[in-house]
């Protein structure tokens, strides 16, 4: 089997049609295909490598260098896409070979943790990778915001084509980038495709000239849906600006719909709204995103509780061993290879959900994921607090 990397001017004739027949409606007419290759510059920066058999191409996959927070820090994140092989090369093991060499070179140029959007959790559950929450879709009538339509909010909101708008929304999610926790965006040559597609309005609430919330949308018809990308805000009156704008449409859609947190609770948020709040998993194209760390000691720093635990990790190719997690400081700690006798012995994804907060150890053990001792346990619950990520970029 040959791996190598595939160049960026390569990509249109090599990669791509594998990619549009594993995700798209195919065979594409021509101006999709042209469409596709319009897509090329928003490849630029990213890593693809691909398995050659008698000269052509027949599985491939990329990773994009993203960026993400873990608890507050801020990391290079290998986003993991275009995962594919030819139908006719499938089940041979290349995409085995494939991700492991692309997450060691993601992981040897300095990228901490990766996350990807599965077709079947199990299959990259072997890769190490864990799954977050899903995060939610809620939907609602505008006539459900009545109680807000005249209430005098201190701000006001700005309606603008996402091409005009990019600049400051690019900006506010940068912004997000330093506060909330599991929260990624995308490179600024991918990140642009927002503003050349230019097919979403954007409304921006704003308190004292400064961005308190955002959201890209699109209206299907008169009559129809609004239909927000995730409804991003800062503080409740954020919120409550963005809604009272939606408020403003009841002559004119009939649903709302925006993705939110999956800490956000929608029947809270008006006095008879009624909103219908969703988070369906379905494979292929519907599952939560999954993460991984790919270098305990490149965590040292993050913010932790203050357990103190020995680890020992065990099948990986990126992370395997020991290491003493110290988080007394409030600054983890790390310590490889401390000889002492491990407290838990974890997988990588057993690891990765606790770090990033979604699981308790005692969850792991159940999932099979590691064996953790009571005390152990007691010490990993204090040193990675649960916490509910939520990754935004989709991709
Ligand atoms: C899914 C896909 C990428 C797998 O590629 P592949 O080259 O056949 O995969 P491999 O042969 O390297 O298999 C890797 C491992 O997963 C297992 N596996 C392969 N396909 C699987 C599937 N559909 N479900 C569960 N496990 C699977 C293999 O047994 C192998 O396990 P092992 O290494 O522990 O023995 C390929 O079937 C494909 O292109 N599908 C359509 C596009 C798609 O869904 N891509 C994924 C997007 S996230």
């Amino acid at each position: 089997m040959r791996i190598r990397r595939i160049g960026a001017e390569e990509r249109v004739t090599t990669t791509f049609p594998l990619q549009a027949y594993a995700f798209e409606g195919s065979p594409l007419s021509a101006a999709e295909e042209e469409k596709f290759r319009d897509y090329a510059r928003y490849h630029d920066g990213n890593v693809t490598l691909a398995v050659e058999e008698s000269g052509s191409v027949v599985a491939s996959a990329t990773a994009i260098p993203m960026r993400q927070n873990v608890r507050g820090s801020t990391y290079p994140m290998a986003g993991i896409a275009g995962v594919a092989t030819h139908p006719l090369a499938r089940r041979r093991g290349h995409v085995r070979a494939l991700l492991t060499q692309l997450l060691g070179e993601m992981r040897d140029g300095g990228h901490v943790v990766s996350a990807l959007y599965p077709f079947r959790p199990s299959f990259y559950e072997r890769f190490g990778y864990a799954s977050l929450p899903k995060s939610r879709r809620v939907t609602f009538s505008p006539a459900g915001l009545a109680a807000l339509q005249r209430a005098d909010l201190p701000g006001e909101v700005h309606l603008e084509r996402i091409k005009d708008g990019y600049d400051a929304y690019r900006e506010f999610t940068l912004r997000l980038l330093d506060q909330w926790h599991g929260f990624a965006v995308f490179p600024d040559y991918r990140a642009l495709r927002l503003r050349d597609e230019n097919r979403h309005w954007l409304a921006t609430a704003r308190v004292a000239g400064e961005v308190v919330g955002a959201v890209p949308y699109r209206i299907t018809d008169h009559g129809g849906d609004l239909v927000g990308d995730a409804l991003l805000t800062t503080s409740p009156l954020g919120r409550a600006l963005l809604l009272q704008f939606f408020a403003r449409h009841v002559d004119q859609v009939t649903r709302v719909t925006v993705t939110v947190t999956p800490d956000e609770l929608p029947e809270l948020w008006v006095t008879d709204l009624e909103p219908v709040t969703e988070a369906r998993v379905a494979s292929p194209g519907m599952n939560a995103p999954m993460v991984r760390v790919l270098s305990v000691e490149g965590l040292a720093g993050m913010a932790a509780g203050p357990g103190r635990v020995s680890v020992s990790v065990a099948g990986d190719p990126f992370v395997a061993g020991e290491y003493l997690l110290d988080g007394t400081s409030g600054k983890l700690e790390v310590v490889r290879g401390n000889g002492t006798a491990a407290g838990a012995r974890l997988t990588v994804a057993g690891l990765s959900a606790l770090v990033y907060g979604v699981l308790d150890p005692e969850d792991v053990v159940i999932r099979g994921w590691g064996a953790v001792p009571h005390d152990a346990a007691v010490e990993l619950r204090s040193l990675f607090p649960r916490r509910n990520p939520f990754i935004f970029a989709d991709f």
